[in-house]
This record gives structure tokens, sequence and C-alpha cells, in this order.
């Protein structure tokens, strides 16, 4: 779906107006008319598709507003409007998936246990909510099936496995007894091996590999390369790439040649709504946030249009200060 939706980006994009306009002009007075009709579609197409609405992705839930991985977290999520959940997912010493970003609890409770090394009973008995207000105090690490259960229909979550591919079966084995359908469950991970071994036990499950991006003070460039993102993610058998959103290291170009190359590409964790809207405009497929709802709102604004063809563009500009078609 999102190769489909990347490769009619592509067809648009490689059909400028201008071109349309130099084959205008140059055909007969009488067939102006149809030329221009013509030429409003393409441009009302491009405005509509060049910048369509990425997905708002809640990064550990609704996490400015509540805990970070607990279900109050992803159910106000859904209040807030995002596309999608995204949580962290670790393997339990007696083989269950919970979710929780740190290896051990002591950041979100008032205890410091190794995730890997307690049963899911141990960790069942922590408070991790008190940690972000008295409200939620009593909240528990949920399993990955309590949190697939709260995944609505229309809706996807983003599982981000924190382990290696050890998790893999029971992984499988969770989501395959989930109501969710596979492209509502995407498996993201920075462990190329997991993402790798997760499209070979599930090929029919999106899986996107993470990326973060360090400056190499010498030369200036950001590592890694365009290059070997693409190369990695397409030996891993990935679907997409989930990129650090520093405006720097992901630019138009770099969006355009992950498409190009069959990837989608998603970028995290964007709270600034600005820079928020820059990602959109490159054409990313999705944003992760700890804010959905007010990205919610920034993004759901007409995306800007762009600039009028001088001779054949009958529909004025947008003249309000942020550029956005008015309502
Ligand atoms: O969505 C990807 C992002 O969550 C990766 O970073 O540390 O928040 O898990 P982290
Ligand atoms: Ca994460």
């Amino acid at each position: 779906m999102a190769k489909r939706l990347r490769h009619k980006r592509w067809l648009i994009t490689s059909r400028t107006i201008s071109e349309s306009q130099t084959e205008a002009l140059s055909m007969c007075m009488w067939a102006r008319p149809v030329i221009l009709g013509w030429s409003i579609c393409v441009w009302l197409c491009s405005a509509s598709t060049l910048h369509a609405q990425a997905l708002i992705v809640a990064h550990r839930g609704a996490s400015r507003d509540a805990p970070e991985n607990t279900l109050a977290s992803f159910t106000l999520a859904w209040e807030q409007q995002a596309d999608a959940i995204e949580g962290d997912f670790y393997l339990t010493r007696d083989r269950r998936i919970v979710c929780i970003h740190d290896a051990t609890t002591e950041r979100v409770s008032s205890v410091n246990l190794p995730v890997a090394q307690c049963t899911l009973d141990d960790l069942r008995q922590l408070d991790v909510g008190s940690w972000k207000a008295a409200g939620f105090a009593g909240a528990k690490i949920p399993t990955l099936p309590e949190v697939l259960d709260c995944v609505p229909k229309s809706k996807q979550v983003f599982i981000e496995i924190k382990c290696g591919p050890e998790i893999i079966p029971t992984l499988q084995t969770d989501l395959q007894a989930s109501s969710l359908q596979p492209d509502q469950t995407a498996i993201i991970s920075f462990n190329a091996e997991v993402i790798e071994a997760a499209k070979r036990a599930m090929p029919e499950r999106p899986a996107y590999w993470l990326v973060k991006f360090d400056k190499d003070e010498s030369t200036g460039r950001w590592l890694p390369t365009c290059d070997k993102v693409i190369h990695t993610a397409s030996r891993i058998g990935a679907d997409g790439v989930d990129l650090a959103g520093d405006v720097e290291a992901v630019d138009q170009a770099f969006v355009s040649r992950c498409g190009q190359a069959g990837l989608s590409v998603h970028v995290w964790t964007i709270d600034d709504v600005r820079r928020a809207e820059q990602f959109q405009r490159l054409g990313v497929d999705s944003i992760t946030t700890n804010r959905p709802r007010e990205l919610r709102k920034a993004l759901s604004k007409p995306s800007p249009l762009p600039a009028p063809v001088p001779t054949l563009h009958p529909v004025a500009q947008p003249t309000n200060s942020s550029g956005a078609t008015p309502r």
C-alpha cells in the first residue's frame, strides 16, 4: 500500500505543471479551455497528494500527558486522534511480552528490576503510573496482547522490539492470536537482526528498521548515509525505515531516494509542530510524537499549495500568513 502510494507520488512529481504548460501553449487556441481545465485538475491533484497526510503515531502512547507505555497512555492517544500508537517491548523470563521502554523498571517505578530476568507476575506488582502523576497511581505494565486489544479497527500499532530475535516466536504467537489485521501491526527495531527475523517469520506484517544519526565532525556528514540506510534496509527485507527526525540528516533527497528504493519513510520523535509540518511536506508516511493532539490539529490543516502558474492558473493563491488554504 505504502509502496503504491509512493509510486503514485513519483508519477505526479515526474510530471510537473510547467511541462503541462509547455504542451498547452504549443497547441491551438481553441484547445485552450480544455487544457486549462486539465491543468487545474493536475494542480489540484498535486496539492492533495504531494503533501499527503502523514500518519500520526503516539510515541509510547500520549506520553506527554499520561505515563508512557501504559494502557492509560494508549487509550488517551486514541482520544487525541492518533492514527497509531507506538510501544516498547521486551521478553520476560517466563516468555511473556511486556510493554516497557528501559531494560530495568527503575525509571518508571519505585523498584529496580531487570525486565528480562523477571516473570510477568513480578512485573505486575509494580506501579508504573505514580511517577507521572498521582492520578495514574496503580497503572500496571501491560502485556503485548493487552496493548493489541486496545487498538481500534481502523488504527495501527508500531511494536518496537527492544530485545533480540529470541522474542520472535512469542511475538508471532501473540500477533496470530490477535484480531488485528497484519497491516495494522508494524514491527520496528534498531536491531537489524530482529527486523530480518521478523520478516522471515511474518512476511505479511510490515517491518521498519529504526535509524538514528550521528554527525561526523571531521567531514560534517551525517551517518549512516542514505546509501547505507537503503542498502541495509533492503538487505534485511524491511518495508521501510523509521528515522530519527533530524532535519539536517533527513532532507527531501533522503526521503525521495528511500521512496524510489521502495521503502516507506517514518520519523520520530517530533513534538514541534513546525518541524512536523516540514516533515509532512517532505512526504514522510508517518510522524511519531508525544503530542498527538497538537500534531493532529496542525497537520490536519490543508497543506500549502504549490506556486501558481502565471499564465494559465485561474485560482487565487492563499493569502493567510501560514500559507495554508483558508477553510
Ligand atoms: O519510534 C521510535 C522511537 O521510539 C525510538 O526511540 O528510545 O523512544 O524507543 P525510543
Ligand atoms: Ca520506542
